[in-house]
């Protein structure tokens, strides 16, 4: 095959940590699946004197799994990097653009979303072509030897060997390896039945429900991948069926009497996530699936293991050295297969979880499922199919022009104009008190509270209030005890409810062990240097007071004009620190047992809502869903706190998650509390506010079309910007009810124009110019002419 010139094509010579060793470099593959395969045949071309060998235990044809498909975005990639591979996949690609989603007897169809799939066994082909063509050596139908016997005799030993991989496995402890098993079985079939759509179908049994990933990937046959929990597995005894012609029954109704096939030994598998602290080992460097899984509802797995590839042959050929290229690969893989891997286990999550969103209308449906892995979103799928997302939102109740952030929520009898808050954060402000007990709301929290409140958002929150003196998270911070603070904190609520439409929370709660500390910009929790109290095991006594601490600090909130009570149970407080079975370590009824370290938090609440705090005023309460840490609460744990708190009169959920033991291992992507939002709202039924790294008005939009929250709390992003609604508004043309600008900042309603005049151009430059420069100068700012 011809080669054209591309950026990747050699410079002339052998790749540099090739050209670095004496003799020409000698590289091992262990495994012959798509990465290995594309490695050899880049690493080849970029270097080719160097001997590559690729050992592939199974016949060139004789494979796993059926289609798989591919994004425009994937294929991008590997056309970039290979002309030819690309060139030759692109003979045998089913292409498409549409989705079918088949439930509750309605087919909801989403279109432009720009598919192309093709015959694993045809991907393996090429890239067994390419790997000959180029010199690589193959060597089929036998185990590779051991990799410490490659790495003694080659540079360099690439673990291409997927999933399972022994080579990995052998070196668990060095490359820091963590293998995780999850809660659905699913088989991997293809049929001959052509579909012309991906197509999901959901099918409710009496055991549970089972669903279909399908799709086509050649003229004659499709992709045909049966997933469903464990439990519904059993129950329905597929374990002790044979699998094909089960799912032949199963899906009958698909297939209309095409047959299913399983190549050569099908069987019902569990998706096991791979990672990996370390991805090398010596001059053992792992590759694909042997490095990170990614769900296979993500469709990504094999773009990474391609891409892998294509980066490790590029840092072989840029860097100096083996060393420095291993270093490279890995610093530039690891972010790209982290990010898809949260993007894979949120998908997972989604379809572990499928029962919860039974009940959803199917259109919203349809939209909870598109955008259940957050990377496809409400703007997304707009872009994709705008016929779509109008119907989702008619169907949700969204008026015509109206961005769903924008849309009202009612909670007891407080309306809300839209669905953002501005999450709760603490100062550090607060100013010294006459009584020298400090704790007061002075003028930096009216002009920092006043100017969220113009800012936009449909309520704004206080940071945590400490409900006695001794509650408090530090000198700065502010409290809830005495008439000076309470009138503080109303001179606060009277501005916000005067000067703008928002709603004004405050959040109530006692620091516990995490105070008192120096202010958070001197280091997370750091100690006060002298007399401050430590932390003691509570008795009885303590506890009553501090019940009815919470209890009089809510009676003033109501008196200082909060619209909204938030209980703080999240963060390591002192109600959060009940919860957790890593700091409650009681050994009387309010520890031991999910129930009896409840029982104080159930107590507190139970007096703020009978005695404390008025029952028209909505009263919500901030957990932390997981601690992020072994033996810790974890979303299933919340699922049961939530239910328990509802059930006590909370009428809200606020859903953040750890800072309650130090030594957490936090996973923190963008909206990395959604899910455990999401799973609370539809097992626990009742509101939630979703918070955490939730960065973009889309991504508003996204969960509040989905049914994943009913309100989005945003924390930092509103220190960046106060005025984060209003610009959500402006940025999305939208001038109704759910944003309104204060009168006085109405000339500044739009973006202000941006850019160099002469960069713009306006229409083709031939055409004659009707229009003076001033006039153009005006149409490009406001977007028409006048
Ligand atoms: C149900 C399902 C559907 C999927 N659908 C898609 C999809 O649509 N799109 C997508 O991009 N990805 C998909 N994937 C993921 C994709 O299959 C993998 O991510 C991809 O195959 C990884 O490539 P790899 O080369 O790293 O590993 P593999 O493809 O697993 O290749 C590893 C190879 O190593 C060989 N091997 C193992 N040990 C040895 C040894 N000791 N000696 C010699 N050879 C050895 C194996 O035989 C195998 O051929 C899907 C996965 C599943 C499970
Ligand atoms: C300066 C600062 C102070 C905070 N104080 C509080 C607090 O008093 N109570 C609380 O529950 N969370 C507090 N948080 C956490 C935020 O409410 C929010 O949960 C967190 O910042 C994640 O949201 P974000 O990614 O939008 O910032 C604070 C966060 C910041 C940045």
């Amino acid at each position: 095959m011809a080669e054209p010139h591309t950026g990747h094509t050699p410079d002339g010579g052998p790749a540099r940590a090739a050209r670095s060793h004496r003799r020409p470099m000698r590289v091992a593959c262990i495994g012959g699946g798509p990465g290995g395969l594309y490695f050899a045949a880049l690493f080849k071309r970029l270097a080719p004197d160097a001997d590559v060998t690729v050992w592939e235990r199974n016949a060139p044809d004789d494979t796993f799994g059926f289609g798989v498909v591919f994004s425009e975005e994937a294929l991008g990639g590997v056309a970039a990097a290979d002309p030819v591979v690309y060139r030759a996949m692109a003979l045998e690609f089913a292409r498409w653009d549409d989705l079918d989603v088949h439930y509750r007897g309605e087919v909801i169809t989403c279109g432009g979303h720009g598919f192309a799939a093709m015959s694993r066994r045809r991907l393996l082909a090429v890239l067994q072509d390419r790997c000959r063509e180029l010199g690589v050596r193959l060597r089929f139908g036998r185990p590779a030897p051991p990799a410490e016997v490659l790495a003694a005799e080659h540079d360099l030993v690439v673990a291409s060997d997927g999933v399972h991989s022994a080579t990995r496995d052998a070196r668990s402890a060095a490359f820091g390896s963590s293998v995780t098993s999850h809660r659905c079985r699913y088989i991997w079939l293809g049929t001959d039945l052509v579909l012309d759509a991906f197509r999901f179908d959901f099918v409710p049994t009496e055991h549970g429900v089972m669903q279909l990933h399908a799709y086509p990937y050649s003229a004659d046959a499709s992709t045909f991948v049966v997933e469903m929990r464990d439990e519904v597995w059993r129950a329905a005894g597929l374990d002790r069926k044979a699998p094909v012609a089960a799912c032949e029954r199963l899906f009958a109704h698909v297939l209309a009497g095409r047959r299913l096939f399983g190549g050569a030994a099908p069987h019902w598998t569990t998706f096991r996530t791979v990672a990996n602290s370390r991805w090398r080992d010596g001059n053992i460097v792992l590759l694909g699936d042997a490095a990170h899984t990614v769900h296979f509802s993500t469709g990504s797995g094999t773009k990474l293991a391609l891409e892998d590839a294509s980066s490790l042959a590029t840092a072989l050929h840029e860097q100096p050295t083996v060393d420095a290229a291993l270093e490279v690969y890995e610093a530039e893989r690891r972010p790209v297969a982290e990010s898809l891997g949260r993007a894979g286990r949120a998908s997972l999550e989604w379809f572990e979880n499928v029962a919860l969103y039974l009940d959803q209308p199917p259109l919203q449906f349809a939209f909870n499922l598109l955008s259940r892995s957050r990377r496809v979103t409400h703007a997304n799928l707009r872009l994709r199919d705008p016929e779509f997302t109008a119907r989702v939102e008619r169907a949700c109740g969204v008026p015509a022009g109206t961005p769903p952030m924008f849309t009202e929520l009612t909670i007891s009898q407080l309306t809300l104009r839209n669905r953002v808050v501005v999450s709760p954060m603490d100062m550090c402000s607060a100013a010294p008190g006459p009584d020298s007990a400090g704790g007061e709301p002075g003028d930096f929290h009216l002009v920092h509270l006043g100017a969220r409140a113009l800012g936009g958002a449909g309520l704004v929150m206080t940071g945590m209030a400490g409900v006695g003196p001794e509650g408090r998270l530090g000198p700065g911070g502010t409290g809830l005890w005495n008439d000076t603070q309470t009138a503080g904190w109303l001179r606060v609520t009277d501005f916000v409810h005067e000067h703008s439409g928002s709603a004004i929370g405050v959040q109530l709660g006692h620091a516990g062990r995490r105070g008192p500390t120096h202010a958070g910009w001197d280091g997370p929790d750091r100690p006060l240097p002298a007399d401050g109290p430590t932390p003691w095991t509570l008795t009885r006594t303590d506890l009553a007071r501090i019940r009815d601490e919470f209890v009089r600090a809510a009676r003033r909130a109501a008196r200082a004009g909060f619209d909204l009570l938030e209980l703080q149970y999240a963060h390591g407080s002192l109600l959060s620190a009940f919860l957790s079975p890593l700091t409650n370590r009681r050994a009387d009824a309010y520890g031991g047992s999910p129930a009896a370290r409840l029982r104080f938090p159930l107590e507190v609440l139970d007096a703020v809502r009978q005695d404390g705090w008025p029952d028209h005023r909505p009263l919500a309460v901030r957990i932390s869903a997981t601690d992020w840490a072994e033996g810790g609460n974890t979303g299933d744990d919340a699922v049961e706190i939530a239910r328990a708190l509802a059930g006590h009169g909370a009428d809200l959920l606020d859903v953040s998650s750890g800072q309650v033991v130090p030594d957490e291992r936090p996973d923190r992507g963008r909206l990395h509390n959604s899910g455990f939002a999401d799973r609370i709202r539809h097992a626990a039924a009742v509101p939630v506010v979703a918070v955490g790294a939730i960065t973009s008005y889309d991504d508003v939009n996204s969960l509040i079309l989905a049914g994943r929250a009913d309100l989005c709390a945003l924390g930092r992003p509103h220190l960046y910007d106060p005025h984060w609604t209003l610009h959500a508004a402006a940025e999305q043309g939208y001038t109704g009810p759910g944003a309104l600008w204060p009168v006085p900042y109405r000339p500044g309603s739009r973006p202000p124009y941006a850019g160099r005049v002469e960069a713009r151009r306006a229409r083709p430059p031939l055409l004659p110019d009707p229009a003076p420069a001033a006039t153009r100068h005006r149409r490009w700012r406001n977007g028409t002419a006048p």
